[in-house]
């Protein structure tokens, strides 16, 4: 953790217009994986100060262009569309400052053949696990309103075979599901539109709102409201309400620096603007709603490799995060949308990438595998992958993660 916050000290120290983007890349690791080894008592607790900053300070850059969101093609099926097939490693040292790029607009959301098995998957997830998995904090409500409005036009300008209003376009009707939803939020309890919100796209996504200038969270952008369904190792529950900078470090100055750098990244996003980040992690478990696993600490003499005889590959997964930012035009708020993906390591080698991959695992630094908990997955991945175990089964079949939990255990956080 030191090792990793001098780092970023470092960084931050050389600041400069793009290194923004990597800042944030790092602080929501870094964040991450502070907030776990964290004594409860340290966090903060309440939400701080709640008066949202309107006016005064709030400097928005200008707004871009606005989007138009062209149609897909008239015969696309959403059954037939196989989820992007994002491998954002390289076979080299693994770069903290992993690029964060322009997004494409037209991709924020996508709609692949995993949507309806997901979003009811989704739906258990809030509806069993609600206290962890959704929050809307009263000062977000019309910045989740807007949220609401600007998905739901997107979905019937890209999608407008599967989604299109009703009941003399006062309904919102989305066909796959055969569910709807007022057209027009504004009158529905915030509750009820975040959750048709959360089971209605398959990426979870953060409202972050700019509090007030005054008490503990002066300025700060902070987590307002969201659906996080697929959470990688962190309890979503225990993070609203906070800022993303609520890193306490035991050295004071990280942390105001941090603060800085990330509050500038928010602050500078601009409307329509649209950026995209992704990561990877390995499990070796077959939970994509995963509040208590996936992120190792420093602790790792308790942890007892894994032997790839124990494993079957189908069962091992590759979890990609797909992250894109942007910023509403209306109530300014800061929107991160996640998609998460997780591809059988089985595929991996069919698609020839097996050498790559090694490559990139050997490139994690002490941190980075200590965070990714290579010590637990790390040789008998490898193993597999260079072909010297193929592991329980020699089978190669198609396992369906969403299927899975759906009829399965949702795992305790
Ligand atoms: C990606 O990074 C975020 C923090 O930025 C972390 O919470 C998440 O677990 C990571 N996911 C993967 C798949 O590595
Ligand atoms: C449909 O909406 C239009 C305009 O909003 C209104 O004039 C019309 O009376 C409505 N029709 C019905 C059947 O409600
Ligand atoms: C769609 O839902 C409505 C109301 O919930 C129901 O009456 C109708 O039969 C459903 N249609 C299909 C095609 O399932």
């Amino acid at each position: 953790m030191e090792v990793i916050l001098s780092q970023l000290s470092d960084f931050f120290k050389s600041y400069s217009g793009p290194v923004l983007f990597v800042a944030l890349s790092l602080i929501l690791s870094a964040f991450a994986i502070h907030s776990k080894l964290l004594p409860r008592h340290v966090r903060p607790h309440n939400g701080g100060n709640v008066k949202q900053s309107t006016k005064s300070k709030f400097s928005i850059k200008d707004a871009l262009p606005a989007v138009t969101i062209e149609p897909v093609d008239p015969n696309f099926d959403w059954e037939k569309e196989k989820p992007v097939p994002y491998r954002p490693f390289k076979n080299a040292p693994y770069r903290i400052n992993m690029a964060i790029q322009k997004a494409d607009p037209q991709n924020i959301i996508v709609i692949e053949n995993t949507y309806l098995k997901s979003t009811k998957l989704r739906e258990r997830i809030m509806n069993e696990r609600a206290e962890i998995s959704m929050a809307c904090h009263p000062s977000a409500e019309a910045a989740l309103k807007e949220l609401y409005c600007t998905v739901t036009d997107f979905l019937m300008k890209k999608y407008p075979m599967y989604f299109y209003t009703k009941d003399n376009g006062t309904t919102f009707y989305n066909k796959i599901k055969n569910e709807s939803f007022p057209l027009d939020p504004t009158m529905e309890d915030r509750l009820e539109v975040l959750k048709f919100l959360g089971r209605t796209i398959e990426e979870d996504f953060i409202i972050l709102l700019k509090n007030g200038d005054e008490g503990e969270l002066e300025n700060e952008y902070v987590w307002r409201a969201g659906v996080s369904c697929y959470p990688s190792g962190f309890v979503p529950g225990e993070k609203f309400n906070k800022p993303l900078t609520a890193i306490h470090s035991p050295v004071p100055q990280y942390l105001e620096r941090l603060k800085v750098s990330m509050n500038r990244f928010f602050e500078r996003l601009r409307v329509h603007e649209f950026v995209v980040r992704y990561n990877w992690s390995i499990q070796a478990h077959t939970n994509i709603f995963a509040p208590s696993m996936n992120h190792g600490t420093r602790t790792v003499a308790s942890v007892k490799p894994l032997s790839p005889e124990d494993l079957d590959f189908n069962k091992v997964f590759m979890r990609v995060e797909k992250q894109c930012f942007t910023r509403l035009p209306k109530t300014k708020a800061d929107i991160m949308f996640i998609r998460t993906y997780t591809t059988p390591l089985t595929r991996i080698k069919a698609e020839n990438r097996a050498e790559d991959f090694c490559g990139a695992i050997d490139g994690l630094s002490d941190d980075f595998a200590i965070y990714k908990n290579k010590i637990l997955w790390g040789d008998a991945v490898k193993a597999f992958l260079k072909g010297e175990s193929s592991g329980s089964t020699e089978k190669v079949y198609d396992f369906d993660i969403f299927e899975a939990q759906l009829n399965g255990e949702l795992m305790k956080n």
